[in-house]
């Protein structure tokens, strides 16, 4: 089996984008992945970031359900402390209905302390521990409303119930019974959980529930930790753990050369976007540490040019392909390569083109991982 292709849509626009040419470079997005063979795309959705501009991506997904066959879509994630649980259920199923199924559910904490305020989290209960639990009664919840059985539940932070359904016996009945609104074929989305942090919470959630685990690269010991939560939680929940259900996000770009592909990232919208905005972000959330760990150098020495030649993915496909088996050798492997999307709208080809070479001359010479179930 051969790793699969995605792409992850921040989608890290430049801030004076207007809201129709992200939505517009959205759907351009989707259709192009999905005619260059990828097997899924996942749309984020942040309040408060004007780089990662999205506040709602069922509405992208939306649109392109009618222009795209064979791609499946994600949100990566939906912020459960944000939502309504009954409210985002109903969206949810509505949508995995619109896709006919070409869909899948991403969670998240959440990660921007101001998109929490902003949906009434104070700031003493922004930790991780507390949105998590949030997170797992809103799945619980949303878990009921897809089940459509009669309950009732006062939660901690949400209530909700499912009305019994009186048999229809007359004609007029049938005109009233309930809508529904539950994910497509009748059972629930495959859930996807994001993880980011060493210790991470959402990796285990993922292994107790036997989610798909989605990690952004952020070094190889904290790749291989999350690896290592997820696993011991799914053992010990009786599941066996399947390295190729786990996705990395990372930064790739494909060019017909190592030159060309280099010159295209550091001087094009992916070098533009992490000047800007992305290495003081990763500096403040200690992604920097990771990779400057990995090759021993001061991470204040850890610039654009050192992403570029060390951490990021980028070359022609043979470097490429090179450079993701030696990651596997020392990681342990993944199933999915998780494209970060960059703002190409302005010229899209090389981005297109580098998307159709990672599908056709990159994925298909990556053996994936066996099945490992590790000890717990
Ligand atoms: C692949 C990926 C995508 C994410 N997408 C979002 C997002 O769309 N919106 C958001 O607020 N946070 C996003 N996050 C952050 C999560 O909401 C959350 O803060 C993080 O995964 C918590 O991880 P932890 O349990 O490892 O600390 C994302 C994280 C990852 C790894």
């Amino acid at each position: 089996m051969a790793m699969q292709t995605g792409l992850i849509f921040h989608p890290y626009m430049r801030p004076d984008r207007t809201a129709r040419q992200t939505f517009e470079w959205g759907v351009q997005s989707s259709i192009a992945a999905d005619k260059a063979g990828f097997d899924s795309m996942m749309i984020s959705e942040h309040a408060s970031q004007i780089w990662e501009n999205i506040p709602a991506p069922e509405l992208i997904m939306a649109a392109a359900a009618l222009q795209t066959e064979r791609i499946k879509f994600a949100p990566m994630a939906h912020i459960l402390p944000h939502h309504n649980p009954t409210k985002l259920a109903m969206t949810v199923g509505w949508l995995s209905q619109i896709l006919e199924g070409r869909y899948f559910m991403g969670i998240g904490a959440g990660a921007y302390p101001l998109a929490s305020y902003m949906h009434g989290i104070k700031e003493e209960d922004q930790n991780t521990e507390h949105l998590n639990e949030m997170v797992r009664e809103s799945l619980d919840i949303m878990e009921k409303i897809w089940k459509r059985e009669p309950f009732f539940y006062e939660g901690k932070y949400w209530d909700a119930g499912f009305p019994k359904e009186e048999v229809a016996l007359t004609e007029e009945d049938e005109q009233h019974k309930l809508a529904n609104y539950s994910p497509w074929g009748g059972s629930f989305p495959e859930f996807a959980v994001t993880g980011f942090s060493p210790n991470s919470p959402s990796m285990k959630l993922a292994g107790e529930r036997n989610f798909k685990p989605v990690s952004i690269f952020s070094g190889k010991d904290a790749l291989k930790r999350h690896w290592d939560i997820y696993s011991e939680a799914n053992i010990k929940a009786g599941f066996t753990p399947d390295r190729s259900r786990h996705a990395v996000s990372q930064t790739v770009f494909v060019g017909e050369t190592d030159a060309e592909a280099k010159r295209e990232v550091m001087e094009g919208p992916i070098g533009y976007c992490f000047t800007r905005y992305l290495i003081p972000i990763w500096r403040r959330f200690g992604m920097m540490d990771g990779f400057a760990r990995d090759f021993g150098i001061d991470p204040l020495k850890a610039d654009l040019e050192f992403l570029v030649d060390k951490v990021f993915v980028v070359g022609s496909p043979d470097t490429v392909v090179d450079k993701i088996n030696t990651l596997f050798d020392e990681v342990g492997g993944w199933g999915t390569l998780q494209i970060e999307s960059h703002d190409y709208y302005d010229a899209p080809e090389p981005w297109f083109r580098s998307l159709e070479l990672a599908a056709s001359e990159v994925a298909p010479r990556i053996s994936l991982p066996t099945t490992t179930a590790k000890a717990a």
